[in-house]
């Protein structure tokens, strides 16, 4: 790397000059500050940059030399750079859900940052049930972010996790959360969050973001899409399930931020609802943070809902409301006409940029050279390390789910199992196994790999994909079923059956492929083994009433190590351990059953079977569908 002072020939050079050359170089690569550079000695010498001072102070100094146009410009994700105060730029969009993702523009993989630790999806982590490895988890996640946010791959600001309740089953974006319960969402919250921020008093090591606020759960259903929903909720169920995992974020993990979602919750857009924002979450909840809209959430009520009859109202909705940060272009573009109409107070735009600049404060934006500060040390070598991808395997190994065990049948024996055919659209599934909001793993080991680890294996896709839509390589699979000592069949969904703005229609397994397995447990010479990888729940009943089907195995999307985690599982060298975080219904469940019906609870007036563990009752689903 090159520097300005390079230019002078090494060779007249004392040692020790040449050595602080060579470290410059080396630091050639991190990040200039993002304000205080020492360097500039005009705005370093400020007083919102002085450390000592508390962080209330430095804000409403530097408040008071801003002008309208200046912050304005700052209400947005892609906030502006005032160069007269010495402050750069800001990219506020990151994601980190189960490591540092590449959604959202303020993380670029590549360079020195080639990959990133990928962890299970959530649904899959929250299974375990163990709130040390969630918090674990967080810890080398902002490790990783750190070290990219000092390289100039990534920012601070990270929005994740999302805590949304996994309400219906069909919920494309449910792989993202920990599940159904409202104490077990709230508790991952709180462990990852603090696993994020550090432990610190004030100051964050990243700043997390519990979303979506609230009763966001639907992405796309029978013509009826997030943008447009309007979810009719009780007061009862905002307060035993939907606020929960919120309130415990907040409260319990201290969270730097909350997301407001897009849909209305009983006719307000979230954004826009001071009654959510303003006197829940901040003034009951006492957030110590900033609230900021899910992408666009602004323009969408006002463009798409037509909540308002002017731009200038929505933006002077959505401040007044408590938002303080909009991701998209909507409010840099529509507040400084809102108070200039009167419809806004000035005093009420820097309130919003009193919590999001106490937010960069915390981080240590304004405090200068970033390699002077805490985790100022942490780069390329502290990402993807050894440890950190032990980590991954470790809470894939703690997330599966031993569904169904005949016999038992599993654990399979390396002496008696030497040949294995590995069979389905999942067996060699690597970006599979990260399911969304992921990044770049650093490496993968695939199912077909994992147990290749184990056994001498026989492969076979039996379907082109999970759409499995065709069985033209079903004797493929049959004949090497018909060779093996076992047989591992690797089925489920991806991001092509489960995502965002894609809700699943049923719950069944997608095309063929329960034909498939059906025709290859016929064929089997030894043991059958399903294997299950999907964020959603299946409804795989008819291969737990095939004697054939030795065990049933559900994976999540398990990371970028889960082939390894599944291989142990089924070879025994580590027992799995978790227990399911969501309600495995029968596919009848959703026939009857409009996603955009919020209600938690039974009614049995109105044949409602109620969602969740706590409300679904069995019994009187089947006297309304037997
Ligand atoms: C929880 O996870 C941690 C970290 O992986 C592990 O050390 C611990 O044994 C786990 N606890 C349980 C009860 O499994
Ligand atoms: C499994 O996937 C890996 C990585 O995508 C690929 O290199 C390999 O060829 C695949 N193996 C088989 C047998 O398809």
């Amino acid at each position: 790397m090159k520097t300005g002072i390079a230019t002078t020939t090494m060779a007249s050079l004392p040692q020790t000059i040449i050595l602080f050359l060579l470290l410059l170089g080396a630091f050639a690569q991190a990040r200039d500050p993002f304000a205080c550079d020492s360097k500039d000695v005009k705005t370093s010498s400020l007083p919102f940059c002085k450390v000592s001072m508390p962080i209330p102070n430095r804000v409403t100094d530097l408040l008071g030399r801003l002008t309208m146009q200046e912050k304005v410009r700052l209400l947005v994700n892609n906030a502006a750079a005032v160069p007269r105060l010495g402050i750069k730029g800001y990219e506020w969009w990151s994601e980190a859900l189960h490591g540092v993702s590449n959604v959202g523009p303020g993380t670029k993989f590549g360079g020195a940052f080639p990959g990133a630790t990928s962890f299970p999806q959530v649904i899959t982590t929250a299974a375990s049930f163990n709130a040390t490895l969630w918090e674990a988890i967080g810890r080398v996640v902002s490790d990783e972010a750190r070290a990219m946010y000092n390289g100039g791959a990534a920012g601070l600001t990270y929005w994740s996790p999302n805590v949304n309740i996994f309400r219906d089953p069909r919920w494309g974006r449910g792989q993202e959360t920990p599940g159904e319960d409202p104490v077990l969402a709230g508790t991952y919250a709180a462990s990852y969050v603090k696993g994020l921020q550090g432990n610190n008093g004030d100051r964050l090591k990243v700043a997390a973001c519990c979303k979506h606020f609230t009763a966001y759960d639907l992405d796309n259903w029978n013509g009826v899409d997030r943008f447009h929903f309007n979810a009719k909720v009780s007061k009862q169920d905002i307060e035993d399930t939907f606020d929960v995992p919120f309130k415990m974020c907040v409260q319990d993990g201290n969270v730097a931020s909350v997301m407001c979602s897009y849909n209305q919750v009983n006719g307000v857009p979230t954004c826009a609802d001071p009654n959510l924002l303003k006197r829940t979450i901040r003034g009951q909840w006492n957030l110590n943070g900033y609230i900021v809209s899910d992408c666009d959430s602004v323009g969408v009520f006002y463009n798409t809902q037509h909540y308002t009859s002017t731009p200038e109202e929505a933006a002077a909705d959505a401040i007044k409301a408590g938002l303080d940060l909009d991701c998209g272009p909507f409010l840099a573009q529509y507040t400084e006409n809102a108070v200039t109409r009167g419809l806004l107070k000035e005093a009420d735009v820097n309130s919003a940029l009193a919590n999001t600049l106490a937010v960069q404060m915390r981080l240590g934006m304004f405090d200068g050279e970033p390699s002077a500060q805490p985790f100022g040390n942490l780069g390329p070598k502290d990402v993807c390390t050894p440890a950190h991808q032990e980590l991954a395997l470790e809470a894939a190994r703690q997330g599966i789910v031993l569904l169904n065990n005949r016999g038992p049948s599993l654990p399979l024996s390396h002496l008696r199992h030497r040949t294995v055919a590995v069979i389905g659209p999942n067996s060699n599934a690597t970006v599979t196994m990260i399911g969304n909001y992921a990044g770049v793993a650093c490496a993968y080991t695939s199912p077909l790999q994992g147990i290749g680890n184990y056994a001498k294996t026989i492969h076979q896709m039996g379907c082109e994909d999970v759409a499995c839509n065709d069985d033209k390589l079903f004797s493929g699979a049959i004949n090497a079923a018909r060779q093996a000592d076992a047989t591992v069949l690797v089925m489920g969904l991806d991001q092509s059956i489960e995502a965002e703005f894609r809700d699943r229609t049923g719950l069944l397994l997608p095309g063929r492929q329960q034909e498939l397995v059906s025709k290859v447990a016929m064929a089997a010479k030894g043991l059958t083994i399903l294997v299950l990888m999907s964020g959603g729940p299946i409804d795989v009943s008819f291969a737990k009433n095939d004697p054939r089907i030795g065990a049933i195995l559900w994976a999540g999307y398990p990371g970028q190590a889960g082939g390894a985690a599944i291989a142990d599982v089924l070879y025994g060298t580590t027992n799995p351990e978790g227990k399911l975080p969501m309600t495995w219904y029968p596919q009848e469940y959703v026939s009857n059953l409009p996603m955009t019906d919020m209600a938690m609870r039974s009614s049995p007036n109105r044949n409602y079977p109620g969602r969740t563990y706590k409300f679904y009752k069995l019994h009187q689903l089947c006297s309304y569908h037997c």
